[in-house]
């Protein structure tokens, strides 16, 4: 038997017992001539020790451990005389009879401590070291706590958990494919899934009625914070639906994860906003709403008084600041820098400041009368000692999510965006479609499965743009934890749709006939949704990044820096695909 017990486990109560203990040298301390060995795996942290006067060869092999070594001690469990309260085992010690080298270790590239000296770089490197330290190993247990409570809920709601292939084809809409060459079906390419959407509305038309998985998805999309090339979906689907079905039952889930995982009681339903006042009060389908700081719209107000900034800007916003009056001329301007970084792209950013007499001074003071800024003041709600920052542009949506950058930005430096408050919502009544500049037609905004609003649905001829979705995205704290719509199930409707998208009926057959004949078999009326799992963990850790949820994440220029991977291949694995390639610059 290799242990007895974990090093997380024993207490005083334990003391005198005969035990043994398995684990990686953390550290070792030498005092006099006692030797102090602290024993860590994934359980905690055990003090060992040695005496020379007790067992002098002993104390010599303890003396001897390296850091990271694997070892094997048994001994007996006595009560410390100095305690360490900081530690759930830190009443006791192991008096160790033998210390057993398991295997050396060589001397890790950084410190495996909750605080390590390692870069990025070189902890992703050596993830499996970097793996051992406690920040993210937890993440990684609490990632395991919240499937098991997903899967506990969902099948106490009847859902049965299937597998769909991840060799698929590929699909125009949505994002770029990662695409896979078939040996045996040489110049053919599976691609993998970008998520699992008409696998599992075809289960739906064969009966299933209730599906979910919990399941990798892979999207060639540039990275950020909130973005990894291959993520996990908690993918769901459900038979006979309306929305409110759907809506119902995962809001029920994430009110369990909420209770279970993080303690927190969601008694009240999460709040419903419509896409249409996400966009005009807060400039984004996943606003933040653990402040306040709505957008005001200020055309009136603010043009045709001589600024010709505003006064040739097709939308004019602003924010309140509560209680940031104070903010130099400093802060102003780094404010200012912030809106005008090109991944942001605003012009300039004019502020006001409402002084302790009621007096608005603002940084356009010599275009507007003090009557005029008055009024701004009105139609801000704003009191002695706010602030109020102005964005205009020639492009009313633009300039909306640059306000909505602003926003969240000033949100951070006022300390509004507490990492234990949660503020839920449902964003409701999507766009149908949306305009790409770049391919120059409608796109689907969800995706083009998705079912129009029964009342909007004449327009689909008239007005398309105009049409909206029975889509619903979650969010929490100005993130999309997950989003899902009632999908079409009626051939001819689902025809229309991509026809409406640009596709040829020959073009819809050939991409998408597997799924317009499968609807011509009694496909019942179906709806669902798919949440993030790596979003939702990295919410519940308060992590900035969801690489810190996943075991062994890509970097932002999507390699595996561990693995090396992507790499070039073997010129017979090429010439066994059939591939030959193109000089790459
Ligand atoms: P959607 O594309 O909105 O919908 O994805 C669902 C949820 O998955 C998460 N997500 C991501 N997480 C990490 N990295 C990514 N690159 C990434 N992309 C998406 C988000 C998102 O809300 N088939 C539909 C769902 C449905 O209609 O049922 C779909 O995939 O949290």
């Amino acid at each position: 038997m290799y242990r007895t017990n974990t090093c997380g486990e024993l207490r005083l109560a334990d003391a005198g017992k005969k035990v043994t203990l398995a684990g990686w040298v953390q550290r070792v301390r030498k005092m006099g001539g006692m030797t102090f060995v602290d024993l860590r795996d994934r359980y905690g942290i055990t003090q060992v020790v040695t005496n020379i006067e007790h067992d002098a060869a002993l104390n010599e092999s303890a003396n001897r451990l390296g850091r990271e070594f694997v070892v094997q001690i048994t001994g007996t469990v006595a009560e410390r005389t100095s305690k360490n309260p900081s530690l759930p085992t830190g009443d006791i010690e192991i008096i160790a009879d033998t210390v057993t080298v398991l295997n050396p270790s060589e001397v890790p590239p950084f410190t495996i401590e909750d605080e390590s000296d390692g870069g990025d770089d070189i902890r992703m490197r050596y993830r499996y070291l970097d793996l051992r330290r406690n920040p993210v190993r937890r993440n990684l247990e609490l990632r395991h706590r919240m499937t098991m409570e997903v899967r506990r809920y969902l099948d106490s709601k009847g859902f049965l958990e299937i597998e769909t292939p991840m060799l698929v084809g590929s699909t125009p809409e949505g994002a770029r494919d990662f695409v896979v060459p078939s040996r045996m079906n040489p110049g053919q390419f599976y691609a993998l899934p970008q998520s699992p959407q008409t696998l599992k509305q075809l289960l739906m038309v064969s009966g299933m009625d209730r599906y979910f998985q919990i399941v990798k998805c892979f999207r060639d999309e540039d990275l950020r914070a909130d973005r990894q090339p291959e993520f996990t979906q908690i993918d769901c689907e459900m038979s006979f639906v309306e929305q409110e079905d759907v809506i119902e039952l995962f809001e029920g889930m994430a009110k369990h994860l909420f209770k279970e995982i993080r303690g927190v009681e969601l008694n009240e339903p999460f709040l419903r906003m419509p896409w249409a006042d996400a966009m005009k009060y807060y400039g984004s389908d996943k606003p933040d709403i653990r402040f306040g700081m709505r957008f005001v719209e200020l055309m009136d107000t603010l043009k045709g008084h001589g600024f010709s900034v505003f006064d040739n800007a097709a939308y004019i916003g602003g924010i309140c600041a509560k209680g940031a009056a104070h903010y130099t001329r400093k802060q102003l301007d780094a404010l200012t820098d912030f809106v005008k970084k090109p991944q942001i792209g605003a012009k300039g950013m004019v502020y006001a400041r409402v002084e302790e007499n009621g007096n608005v001074k603002s940084s356009v003071d010599k275009f507007y009368t003090q009557e005029i800024l008055q009024e701004l003041r009105k139609a801000m709600d704003a009191e002695p000692g706010d602030l109020i920052l102005i964005l205009s542009g020639d492009d009313a949506m633009r300039t909306r999510k640059q306000l909505c950058e602003l926003r969240l930005e000033m949100g951070r430096q006022l300390g509004l965006r507490d990492k234990d408050k949660f503020a839920c919502l449902w964003v409701v009544d999507f766009p149908m479609f949306e305009w790409s500049d770049e391919e120059q037609r409608l796109m689907a905004m969800h995706h083009p499965f998705t079912h129009p609003k029964d009342e909007d649905i004449p327009m689909l001829d008239t007005d398309p743009a105009a049409v909206r979705a029975d889509a619903y995205d979650m969010v929490i704290n100005g993130v999309e934890v997950g989003g899902g719509s009632i999908r079409i199930h009626d051939s001819e409707l689902q025809a229309k749709m991509f026809e409406i998208l640009g596709f040829t009926p020959e073009k819809a057959q050939e991409q998408f006939g597997f799924l317009m004949n499968a609807f011509k078999f009694g496909a019942p009326p179906h709806g669902g949704l798919a949440y993030g799992l790596d979003r939702w963990v990295s919410l519940f850790a308060g992590l900035d990044s969801i690489r810190d949820c996943i075991a062994f994440p890509k970097n932002n220029s999507g390699r595996d820096v561990m693995l090396d991977a992507p790499a070039a291949l073997d010129p017979k694995q090429l010439d066994e695909l059939c591939l030959d390639l193109k000089p790459t610059e």
